[in-house]
């Protein structure tokens, strides 16, 4: 079955895009590729290697790596080497190609949100040159010299377009009230707040302004640092809005996103003025991480550019603490990292101001990989039943398999620990993860998903919050699609389709959407055979039905958003949709038992119990 079946107006879209733009083409702009016969050849983006086993074939439009098995077409391409999810890679290719992904007319909920975000975005244009217009200034004499003082090159304040906030209540409101934006306006983009009283004014004053960026150099936020000693709060950052969500960005990825491309790494740390000086001395491919812990979807945004990672961290309890979940986080992608500690009492920018380049690259040369990091962190301040509960949950975490051999035998050695135990403790997450998952998928095929008792019915009555599996999304997709059909158009929308893992799942899909937007219950219950009927029966059963429309277009976000974390993960083969995707149980088993023997070199004995 073609997989894009039932993306509707879409569809056309997708292949108007295709038509347009060349993959090669696209490709050439990240890789140097080279003709091997009908192909094009290349080192792989996507991973770590100089062999060139990238290959992109024009005529089918697709491309595939022999070494790391990424594949895909062009869309999935452009998705991954920037770190973007679906939506805004097809958004970006549409407008590329110019091609318009609007043919269908937009529901009054859907414009409503598009023009949110466009008119945030104009603002947050505007309050960005607003800003910069300050500091050039004579208003903005006191923020250049704090700048001098802080020795700040022209061209970095340029480069990320800093500014200055006025010492004034209302500033800002008042030009967004000239440009004809009202106050309720500005309050929903995040850059005015309204009091308990409700009075509205500028949420940031008498501050340095970081303008934050998305991908394409839209600013989308700002963080804004104190001057003086103010008995202030030293940075305000932006509160969540239409544009931003706090942990989703990192600051000055968009300036350093060529050089982390080019130099196949990236330097991270955790401050703004920290990125700001490591750009002026040189090192182009550096990023903050904004104030907060290193966040998942930070990683995943970077790891479409490099695998590379460098960690900047301060030296105190909270920078080792800070650079240690970092570090797991990025070892259980398979990423490569390296940690670097400052001094107690230094960061990156009064390192490099006031000893150079020098100091920073023999700091640089001392750091040890992540795992080194985390061992010696570990032995320094864990005991043996917490160092034990840490290997645990870190090789838990692994995304596939195959990345425990690289950590196995270094954590035995380091820790002092039996290789064998962590080996056959390792075995054993293993199968019970992949048993879990084959459960999961056993139900979605008898059609009857987990919805009588599992994730889909608990979620009829305000959701759970969990992360989302394949299989379950499957489950909750199909759920409140039989009790809401009216919202089939959003589902689809938000890339529904693209999370059907089992053939029954994706058939049930097709049936439903099949019956087109005038949705008539007869006709769906014809088509559904009697195992998909009777889900169908039970899902709409209305005693289940949330109480208030509210709730109800919060399931529907929720459902969205975890059918679009899901969709930008499609591309990690990792272990639980592998199996989730193997139907027959017998092949199952093989390969849960080829995997336990190459893990443990016994060969598994079944014990049955299902
Ligand atoms: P730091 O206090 O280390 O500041 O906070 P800094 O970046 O070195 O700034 P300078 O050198 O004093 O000018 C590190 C980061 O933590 C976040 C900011 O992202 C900051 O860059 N932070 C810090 C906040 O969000 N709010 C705060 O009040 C403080
Ligand atoms: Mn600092």
């Amino acid at each position: 079955m073609n997989a894009r079946r039932g993306f509707g107006s879409g569809d056309s879209a997708i292949q108007a895009i295709k038509d347009r733009l060349n993959i090669a083409d696209l490709a050439r702009r990240y890789v140097n590729l080279q003709r091997v016969g009908h192909r094009w050849m290349a080192p792989c983006p996507f991973h770590q290697e100089t062999k060139p086993s990238f290959s992109v074939d024009e005529e089918r439009g697709s491309f595939y790596c022999f070494g790391c098995q990424a594949s895909g077409d062009l869309i999935s391409f452009y998705q991954r080497i920037n770190g973007l999810d679906f939506k805004d890679a097809l958004e970006q290719l549409a407008q590329e190609a110019g091609v318009s992904l609007r043919d269908r007319p937009a529901g009054p909920e859907a414009r409503a949100a598009g023009d949110l975000r466009r008119n945030a975005l104009k603002m947050h244009e505007a309050a960005k040159n607003f800003y910069a217009r300050n500091l050039a200034s004579s208003a903005g004499a006191a923020c250049r010299d704090y700048l001098a003082r802080r020795a700040l090159d022209e061209k970095i304040i340029q480069g990320f377009e800093l500014g200055w906030s006025l010492d004034e209540w209302g500033a800002l409101a008042a030009l967004f009230e000239r440009s004809g934006f009202n106050k309720e306006q500005g309050v929903q983009a995040g850059l005015l707040t309204k009091s308990d009283h409700g009075r509205v004014y500028d949420r940031f004053r008498h501050r340095l302004m970081f303008p934050i960026k998305d991908l394409n150099g839209r600013t989308i936020a700002f963080g804004g640092r104190i001057i003086d000693n103010a008995d202030e709060a030293k940075y305000i950052n932006s509160a969540d809005s239409p544009l931003y969500k706090k942990g989703g960005n990192l600051y000055g990825l968009f300036q350093a996103r060529r050089a982390i491309t080019l130099k196949k790494s990236v330097l991270l740390t955790e401050g703004y003025m920290d990125v700001l000086t490591l750009h002026q001395f040189g090192y182009q491919n550096s990023c903050g991480a904004l104030g907060t812990a290193l966040t998942p979807e930070q990683v995943k945004r970077l790891a479409g550019f490099c695998s590379d990672f460098e960690l900047l961290f301060d030296g105190d309890g909270p920078g080792r603490k800070a650079a240690m979940r970092a570090a797991e986080m990025l070892m259980a992608r398979g990423l490569r990292c390296k940690v670097t500690l400052l001094p107690e009492g230094e960061d990156i920018d009064s390192l490099l101001k006031a000893q150079g380049t020098e100091a920073f690259e023999r700091l640089r040369r001392q750091a040890p990989d992540g795992l080194g990091f985390c061992m010696r962190v570990l032995k320094a301040d864990y005991a043996p039943k917490d160092i034990v509960a840490w290997t645990r949950q870190f090789l838990a975490s692994l995304e596939q398999p195959e990345y425990f051999s690289f950590y196995a035998s270094e954590l035995a050695q380091g820790l002092g620990m039996e290789e064998s135990l962590i080996r056959r403790d390792f075995s054993h997450t293993l199968i019970i993860s992949a048993q879990s998952s084959r459960r999961d998928n056993f139900a979605a095929n008898a059609g009857l998903g987990t919805a009588g008792a599992g994730p889909a019915g608990v979620a009829g009555t305000g959701g759970t919050g969990k992360a989302l599996r394949g299989p379950a999304v499957e489950t909750q997709v199909l759920d409140f699609l039989a009790r809401y059909p009216q919202y089939a158009a959003r589902l689809r929308e938000a890339g529904a389709e693209f999370v059907f893992a089992t053939p029954r799942g994706l058939e049930f899909w097709a049936k439903i959407m099949d019956c087109g937007p005038d949705f008539a219950e007869p006709d769906i219950l014809a088509s559904l055979d009697d195992k998909q009927r009777a889900f169908w029966t039970r899902s709409r059963d209305f005693e289940r039905m949330p109480a208030s429309s509210e709730k109800e277009r919060l399931q529907l976000e929720q459902i969205c958003s975890g059918i679009e974390r899901l969709i930008a993960k499609q591309n990690n083969h990792s272990r639980t949709q592998v199996l989730s995707q193997l139907n027959d149980d017998d092949y199952e088993v093989e390969v849960l038992k080829s995997l336990h023997e190459k893990l443990t070199g016994k060969p598994l004995v079944e014990s049955k119990n299902e």
